[in-house]
């Protein structure tokens, strides 16, 4: 599609977006009332999910600052969300101001807002990718064109995987997005888990699917094996609250549901 085609995308208010669910959890304005409804449903079954979302956020603050301090200058973010500040180039670049970012995601809503939000920001640097996960080819395609990928580059997938479904092979992408980054290069993830209340999170997700969305969640080991062929950095996959609370920020505690890990590339 061109990009004045993607400019004329719809946004479908007849049916809820994870995205905005996701701002609505977050106290943002970004969302509709279809979208609200769905998220009210979420509460009902979980309510410590507006919690849940605001501990998410912390952990992609912590890993991204820690990585941006251990020197990494790259960064593609992919399932970015609603812009919801600090975001994630704010927060590199205000350690290393050259830091390149590209952000992706396959809502239109998140193009828009994108579109506003890198015309603020320094020419070059920050890059929007329109794209779906699920087609990784395009996206490494995309971030060519910002990144180099002979140096390393950190890739994040935060509260991703568990809007894809097994049938996309969600395995099979993280092997394909790792595949061509330099060694030295990173993977922040973090998922739901229903480990801990099975019976609530199959509500959940079934909320979810209604909406059209592909949600899934996973067990631990499901989810360490995201990781595969890589080191995980310490203390490794752990629940939120438990990584690196020492670096601040943190938000929620171990009853939050959601694993977290870094993996680096040898
Ligand atoms: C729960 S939000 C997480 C936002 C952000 N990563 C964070 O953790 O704060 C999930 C985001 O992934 C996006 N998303 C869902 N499925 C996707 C897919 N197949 N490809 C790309 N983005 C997707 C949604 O549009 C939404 O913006």
């Amino acid at each position: 599609m061109t990009d004045a085609g993607l400019r004329a995308t719809p946004i479908d208010t007849s049916k809820p977006h994870s995205a905005r669910m996701y701002d609505y959890f977050l106290g943002g304005k970004d969302n509709y009332p279809v979208d609200a409804e769905a998220a009210e449903q979420v509460v009902s079954l979980f309510p410590a999910v507006r919690d849940m979302a605001r501990t998410n956020r912390r952990f992609m603050h912590r890993a991204s600052r820690l990585l941006a301090e251990r020197g990494v200058r790259q960064f593609l973010d992919i399932g970015t969300g609603i812009p919801t500040e600090p975001n994630l180039h704010q927060i590199v670049q205000g350690i290393v101001p050259d830091a390149r970012v590209v952000y992706a995601d396959n809502d239109p809503i998140v193009l828009r807002h994108a579109e506003a939000l890198l015309h603020s920001t320094r020419e070059g640097r920050t890059a929007y990718v329109h794209g779906d996960v699920r087609e990784p080819g395009r996206i490494l395609a995309a971030a060519r064109e910002t990144l180099d990928f002979a140096q390393p580059i950190a890739l994040s997938l935060v509260a991703l995987l568990h809007l894809v479904a097994d049938e996309d092979e969600p395995g099979r992408i993280v092997g394909e997005l790792l595949e061509p980054l330099a060694p030295g290069s990173c993977l922040t993830l973090s998922h739901a888990t229903g480990d801990f209340d099975p019976e609530t999170w199959e509500r959940v997700v079934e909320v979810y699917r209604k909406g059209g969305t592909p949600a899934q969640v996973r067990s631990r080991d499901e989810f360490t094996g995201f990781f595969t062929g890589l080191e995980l950095v310490d203390p490794g996959v752990v629940l939120a609250a438990e990584w690196h609370p020492e670096l601040g920020e943190r938000h929620g505690g171990e009853e939050i549901p959601l694993y977290v890990g870094v993996g680096h590339k040898r």
